[in-house]
């Protein structure tokens, strides 16, 4: 159905899905991956939404999982006067792990954020004024932590790389029982032993005791939230597509970074060492495309 002269402009993922790249390659079509358009400060603009969304519902989905009838711990977030709030640990803190943090901390639940960054610890450390705990990650400060907590929640990215395992199955086995763990990482193989990915349908499912949400396309559960937030950042540049495919692609710099396929060739290094096809730098395919 695509054809060269039109273009495909959405979330692709390609380096994982074979198929999906052969067939756009010898469609000719010029695909545009979301997931690789930047910003001028080398952020991904348009997966930030996504990860907002998600973040903010990872804790509302770990708080609904620490519910008795949901096989949780019986455990109210907030604790109420004369008990404790539940113990949340946040393992990265990035976009996920940010809008977790800024939720669970809003919750009045007690809450520690592990990061391997110091100038992100530091940020973060001026943004909670000592409502969050802005620790540095090591294997023992996540042993540490994990043990005590009531919601663990995975938002770990190592970027072109499958998710580092964090939490191993040993340590989910010492954990309290009825602990909820989310790992929201599970769209890149998850950061968690135990992690296996679910759907809305059927989200969670235990191990050793361990409430595991893994839902792969979280936002999906808030489509309406996440389509308004999704076209909120994309809509700019689809408008400069329409306009002026070629000048828009040449022009930005932020927006070239996001093709990935371009009349048979495939313009995004990652994509091509990790599939095996010749490496075509986009300027250089898109100047077949300007003539
Ligand atoms: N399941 C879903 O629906 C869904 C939705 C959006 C994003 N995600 C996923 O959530 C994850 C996080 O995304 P993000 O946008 O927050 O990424 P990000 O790049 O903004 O943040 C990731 C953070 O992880 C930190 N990190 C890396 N290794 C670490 C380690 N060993 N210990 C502690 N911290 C470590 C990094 O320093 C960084 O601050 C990604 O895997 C992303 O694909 C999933």
């Amino acid at each position: 159905m695509l054809r060269e002269g039109q273009i495909l402009y959405t979330y692709l993922h390609l380096a994982p899905d074979p198929d999906q790249t052969k067939l756009l390659v010898e469609s000719g079509a010029t695909c545009v991956a979301y997931e690789t358009v930047t910003d001028a400060e080398g952020g991904l603009p348009l997966l930030a939404p996504m990860s907002e969304v998600a973040g903010r519902m990872s804790v509302q989905a770990g708080a609904h999982h620490l519910e008795k009838a949901q096989g949780g711990r019986g455990v109210l977030l907030a604790g109420v006067p004369g008990v404790a709030p539940a113990k949340v640990l946040i393992i990265g803190g990035g976009v996920v792990g940010d809008n977790a943090a800024s939720m669970a901390v809003g919750m009045g639940a007690d809450v520690t954020i592990l990061d391997r960054s110091i100038p992100r610890l530091r940020q973060l450390d001026n943004e909670y004024e000592g409502r969050a705990r802005c620790v540095f990650s090591t294997n023992a400060a996540i042993e540490e932590y994990a043990l005590e907590a009531d919601l663990v929640i995975g938002a770990v990215l190592v970027h072109g790389a499958a998710a580092p395992k964090l939490l191993s199955s040993n340590l989910i086995k010492r954990m309290k029982k009825g602990a909820v763990v989310v790992d929201v990482a599970i769209d890149q193989g998850g950061c968690f032993e135990t992690s296996k990915a679910t759907t809305h349908d059927q989200p969670t499912y235990i191990v050793d005791g361990v409430v595991h949400y893994c839902v792969a396309n979280m936002p999906g559960g808030v489509a309406r939230t996440a389509t308004m937030a999704l076209n909120n950042a994309t809509l700019p540049y689809a408008i400069a597509l329409a306009n002026d495919p070629v000048g828009a692609l040449f022009t930005n710099p932020n927006l070239q970074n996001g093709l990935n396929v371009h009349k048979g060739s495939i313009t995004y290094k990652a994509v091509a060492d990790a599939l095996g096809y010749p490496y075509v730098p986009a300027d250089e395919a898109l100047k077949a495309y300007a003539q």
